[in-house]
């Protein structure tokens, strides 16, 4: 299993008063696997998927990703694995605004002492399909172009899991789409698990399966065929 989740739950504090975020969550999502995770605004998706990542700890429950318990690591062992075990995509991309597109997928290369950095981001960005891109600057492109730049990015290092929060949430339809089918192309081609965050039904209908969100607890987990 590549995720494995149990009874999560998240409490914060907001104005003095606890906030329930996530309230007994459990999920699993087997290795190669697409996943849409759906539900309104403030259902708590971005929350799992940031404890799914290890961004942040829970305040109950089990989080396995890859066999690996990480609410059970510390920092630098957290980050490590982070870095060989998981892409992440953001609706606002988080690029890089002084370094090129080439150089900003080079970053996690560099980090992991990978050879060849930036050769191998130009031709990560070839197969994302901005080989004509690579010395631009994230303000000269489009946002299809940089939300492109940014998957080429967290997939530099071939992580087994994918995960996407809105990577579509910026763009208009036509485009979303498009990073959705690179995203879907990514998935075959590697064999990697996705899991995307969505608020589109017409994108989430894409995934094999659809977790639906509501006030922190999952309300379906329907397979399609
Ligand atoms: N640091 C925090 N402190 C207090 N409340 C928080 C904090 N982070 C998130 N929340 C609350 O937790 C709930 C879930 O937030 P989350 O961002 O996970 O929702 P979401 O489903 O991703 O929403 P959206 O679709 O708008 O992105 C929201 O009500 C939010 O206000
Ligand atoms: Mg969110």
């Amino acid at each position: 299993m590549m995720i494995r989740v149990r009874d999560l739950v998240m409490r914060l504090e907001s104005g003095g008063r606890p906030v329930t975020i996530l309230d007994g969550v459990s999920l699993d999502v087997a290795a190669g696997e697409v996943v849409a995770v759906t539900g309104p605004s403030g259902s708590g998706k971005s929350t799992l998927l940031g404890l799914i990542a290890g961004l942040d700890t829970p305040s109950g429950g089990s989080i396995a990703v890859d066999g690996v318990d990480v609410t059970a690591l510390g920092e630098a062992e957290l980050a490590r694995f982070r870095r060989r075990t998981i892409g992440f995509v953001f609706q606002s991309y988080h690029l890089i605004p002084t370094l090129t597109a080439a150089e900003n997928v080079a970053v996690p290369l560099e980090l992991a002492s990978a050879a060849e950095p930036l050769p191998t981001a130009a031709r990560l960005l070839g197969e994302v399909g901005l080989a004509e891109r690579a010395h631009h600057y994230p303000a000269q492109l489009s946002g299809g172009e940089q939300q492109r730049v940014a998957i080429a990015r967290a997939v530099a290092l071939s992580p087994p899991l994918l995960l996407a929060d809105e990577p579509t949430g910026n763009l208009d339809s036509t485009t979303g789409g498009a990073i959705v089918d690179l995203l879907l192309a990514l998935n075959r081609e590697r064999g990697s698990t996705l899991l995307l965050v969505t608020h589109d039904a017409a994108l989430a209908g894409r995934a094999a399966r659809a977790v639906a969100l509501r006030d922190g607890r999952v309300v379906n987990g329907h397979h399609r065929a």
